[in-house]
């Protein structure tokens, strides 16, 4: 029996996947990288080092060192911070508010589980911060999706076992990190084409068909 539903924020709740993107290919043109929609998708729900390792297999420059690329991940951070400013409620949908208070009413408990260090920031931004029970992101975890720590630490934050959370994703790395933490896993978006999950959906509001 599901007692609980742990979300990935970006690209799930709101769309800031579309802000990384913008950000990481101002970084990939300032380096002379290729950057396009198929790599962008290895991006995501992995740690923002993580991503820079993977945009910079597509590097013919020197080797970079460990300061070089921390000042390169900082950047990236900055212009992708500049695009969060500017969020409202209003990005928002409300399919997504009716669907999260539809859950609660349900008896549901809800938590974020994102690999990102910006989803507190992001939460205020767009006024959900006080529509979770919990809030498991990138900043009370060592190692990001696909391994499962964050939800593992979003089931304890919730004080219930793995076997009773459903993860809803858009990341391929997401959705193996819910099922490596035995959660049951629902992909939406880049993740639903992979048909790797329990179950596809195309718009989150189709949760309340299977989550009775
Ligand atoms: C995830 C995104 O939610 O957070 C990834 O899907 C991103 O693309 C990761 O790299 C880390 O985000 P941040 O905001 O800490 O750079
Ligand atoms: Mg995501």
């Amino acid at each position: 029996m599901i007692t609980s539903v742990i979300f990935d924020l970006d690209g799930v709740l709101v769309f800031t996947d579309k802000y990384h993107y913008i950000a990481w290919k101002k970084i990939a043109d300032e380096l002379g990288i290729h950057f396009d929609e198929s790599i962008n998708n290895r991006l995501r729900g992995v740690s923002r080092m993580d991503c820079l390792n993977i945009l910079l297999e597509g590097y013919k420059g020197k080797v970079l060192s460990d300061d070089e690329k921390e000042a390169l991940a900082t950047r990236k951070n900055d212009y992708y911070r500049e695009l969060l400013a500017g969020m409202t409620p209003a990005d928002v949908s409300d399919s997504v508010r009716d669907t999260l208070s539809e859950l609660k009413k349900r008896g549901y408990l809800i938590s974020i589980g994102s690999s990102s260090r910006n989803a507190k920031f992001i939460l205020d931004k767009v006024a959900l911060a006080d529509a979770f029970d919990a809030i498991s992101d990138g900043n009370n975890i060592d190692h990001s999706k696909p391994n499962p720590e964050v939800f593992v630490k979003a089931a304890n934050f919730l004080n219930q076992p793995c076997n009773r959370c459903l993860v809803v994703e858009d990341a391929k790395a997401g959705i193996s990190a819910g099922k490596a933490a035995g959660m049951a896993t629902v992909a939406i978006g880049d993740a639903a084409k992979c048909h790797i999950a329990d179950h596809n959906i195309s718009e989150v509001s189709e949760l309340l068909g299977i989550l009775l």
